[in-house]
């Protein structure tokens, strides 16, 4: 039986190179990202792998979106499900710049859009499977040390709560959740000067899903596995 991925915000970044390695062990990949038609180095690896990538629109600003993914899903079985996308938003904005509609569409696709994404398809998990929430070490309130990043980070520790909660919720259903920290890594979000490639971090967090269980879920994990603080 194969092993069924859903990535999200699959087109560039982390998501792409979840998309890439999963393909390289055989797994069956269903890449979801805003506009598909537009995703070139999907649609390479597409063409490369007919029979194992589905391409799937999904703009995570627009939670009624998540119904048609439902709905192509059907029953299908999901084994693995991979929250990526994400947003940092405005950029450089200090205290006293920052305005009250900055903060909304950040929490839309960092936190919200998590949460509706488990909901919508837990009825798809299988029983053992993992999800595995794309959170970030800004999102640690002990580790912040460096202040600002107001939005951003508060929307990493608001899904990490969530995250937290889906663990409990969902170990009945044999479903285990890890919210993970990437590294800093170079992709646009992370920008040139970041540590490590998104080969090295997602390298690093497959290895950390692979350990994946009941027994471990719902903790805060970096992408080399060792746990960071709340
Ligand atoms: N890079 C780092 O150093 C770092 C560190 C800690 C945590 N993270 C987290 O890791 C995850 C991936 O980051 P990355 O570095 O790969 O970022 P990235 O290069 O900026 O890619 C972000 C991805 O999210 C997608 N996305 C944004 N808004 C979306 C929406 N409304 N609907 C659907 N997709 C949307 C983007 O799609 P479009 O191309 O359509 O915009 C893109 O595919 C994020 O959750 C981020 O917070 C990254």
């Amino acid at each position: 039986m194969s092993h069924t991925v859903l990535v999200t915000g699959a087109n560039r970044g982390i998501g792409l190179e979840c998309v890439r390695q999963y393909l390289a062990e055989g797994s069956r990949v269903i890449a979801c990202c805003r506009h598909p038609e537009q995703a070139q180095a999907l649609q390479a690896l597409a063409e490369a792998h007919p029979s194992t990538l589905e391409l799937v629109a999904l703009d995570l600003s627009q939670p009624e979106q998540l119904e048609g993914l439902k709905a192509y899903l059907g029953d299908q079985s999901i084994d693995l499900l991979i929250s990526n996308a994400g947003v940092y938003g405005p950029k450089g904005l200090a205290l006293g710049q920052i305005q009250a509609d900055d903060f909304a569409p950040v929490m839309a696709v960092n936190v919200l859009a998590p949460l509706l994404l488990v909901q919508t398809l837990m009825v798809n998990l299988s029983r053992g499977a993992k999800v595995a929430l794309l959170s970030s070490k800004m999102g640690s309130i002990t580790d912040n040390g460096s202040g600002g990043s107001y939005l951003y980070r508060a929307s990493k520790s608001a899904l990490n709560a969530i995250g937290k909660s889906l663990s409990v919720d969902l170990a009945d259903q044999g479903v285990s959740v890890a919210l993970l920290h990437p590294g800093w890594v170079q992709t646009e979000m992370g920008g040139p000067n970041a540590l490590i490639s998104p080969q090295t971090s997602v390298l690093g967090i497959r290895r950390v899903l692979e350990q994946l269980d009941l027994s471990n879920s719902g903790r805060f994990l970096n992408y080399d596995g060792s746990e960071i603080p709340w």
